[in-house]
């Protein structure tokens, strides 16, 4: 399991993670004994995520995934986070040997088919028997889901994406950094597009405050989501934002299994002055790191682009 050709289908599984703006912020490093995980800082976000927080998030992500591929192999996995420090971009070692998580195996089947589904659900309503298993899931790796289930909760969070929405179009940094990671699909990385669209559509964020319209569109998907769930951790520490990123791959994946798909309405979470309004909605101690929709898909969408393996695996260390 240590040599580098075994390594592979775990990369490869593990680069199927989700990240904001698909940046794909992570690098690995093959060990004598496993693997490192580290952040790519040179692609981080700093006027959408000035912090590294949802780049942690993110490369969390994509961890749960090598250690749910690794578990599907016969493998276990014991991983420590943050070996150099808070500060270093050494994220996590993975050291690869031992049982296999059983619960992680049966997860890896849906890291395939896991989309970001930004469009309507279908009218189905997510069971509470459903809610319950994502909830399960989060709380195994050390956060906390809480769905937003009262009629008043749910609007109220609704209102405050398309506050968040208007916040962030009228700032032209942030707009001038979406436009940059609107990228042609063969790139491999961003927030894909026709490559004939791609000026165009680029021009067109860089330009003009279009926070009424997104605003009213996300509010509407917000109002409309079967179900609708802050995902949060105690502490707010990059160690905390890594275990956030394995509690929502997580539960992505059960979701997955249980037919459902899942987007993001973070905008709340993004815009500081807003956070502490989504965490009142919580009502949990700790800090809210993502807001999600979760419901039935209505079509199955193509897979998003990634960035061969090549590009993120570093030369073997010692
Ligand atoms: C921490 C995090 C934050 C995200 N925030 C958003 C968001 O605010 N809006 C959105 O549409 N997608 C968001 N995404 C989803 C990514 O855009 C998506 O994962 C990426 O485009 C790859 O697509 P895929 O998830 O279908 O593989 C986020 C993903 C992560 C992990």
């Amino acid at each position: 399991m240590t040599d580098d050709a075994p390594l592979e289908p775990l990369l490869e599984s593990a680069v199927r993670a989700p990240s904001s703006h698909n940046t794909q912020p992570w690098l690995f490093r093959p060990r004598p004994d496993g693997v490192d995980l580290l952040a790519d800082r040179t692609r981080a976000l700093p006027a959408n995520d000035p912090a590294d927080r949802e780049l942690t998030i993110s490369c969390g992500c994509a961890l749960l995934n090598l250690r749910a591929a690794a578990a599907a192999e016969g493998a276990g996995t014991q991983v420590t986070l943050l070996p150099d420090g808070p500060e270093a971009d050494r994220l996590a070692h993975v050291r690869l040997g031992g049982p296999p998580d059983a619960a992680l195996a049966p997860l890896a089947a849906g890291i395939e088919g896991r989309r970001t589904h930004r469009a309507r659900f279908a009218d189905r309503p997510v069971t509470a028997a459903e809610t319950d298993i994502l909830r399960d899931e989060a709380a195994a790796e050390g956060a906390w889901l809480t769905p937003l289930t009262s009629a008043a909760a749910h609007g109220d969070a609704a209102a405050l994406v398309a506050e968040g929405d208007a916040a962030q179009w009228a700032d032209p940094a942030w707009r001038r950094e979406l436009a940059q990671w609107m990228h042609p699909r063969r790139q491999g990385d961003g927030l894909s597009l026709p490559w004939l669209a791609v000026p165009v559509a680029r021009m067109v964020v860089r330009t003009f405050d279009m926070g009424n319209g997104v605003a009213a569109r996300d509010e509407a998907l917000a109002e409309h989501s079967p179900l609708l769930a802050v995902l949060g951790t105690a502490g707010d520490t990059p160690a905390d934002w890594l275990r956030a990123g394995q509690a929502l791959e997580r539960l992505l994946l059960a979701g997955v299994r249980a037919g459902l798909q899942a987007s993001y309405l973070n905008q709340p979470v993004q815009v500081a002055r807003l956070r502490p309004r989504l965490a009142d909605l919580a009502g949990q101690p700790g800090h809210p790191q993502i807001l999600l929709r979760l419901g039935h898909a209505t079509d199955s969408l193509p897979a998003a682009p990634r960035r061969p393996l090549s590009d993120v695996t570093l030369a073997k260390g010692g």
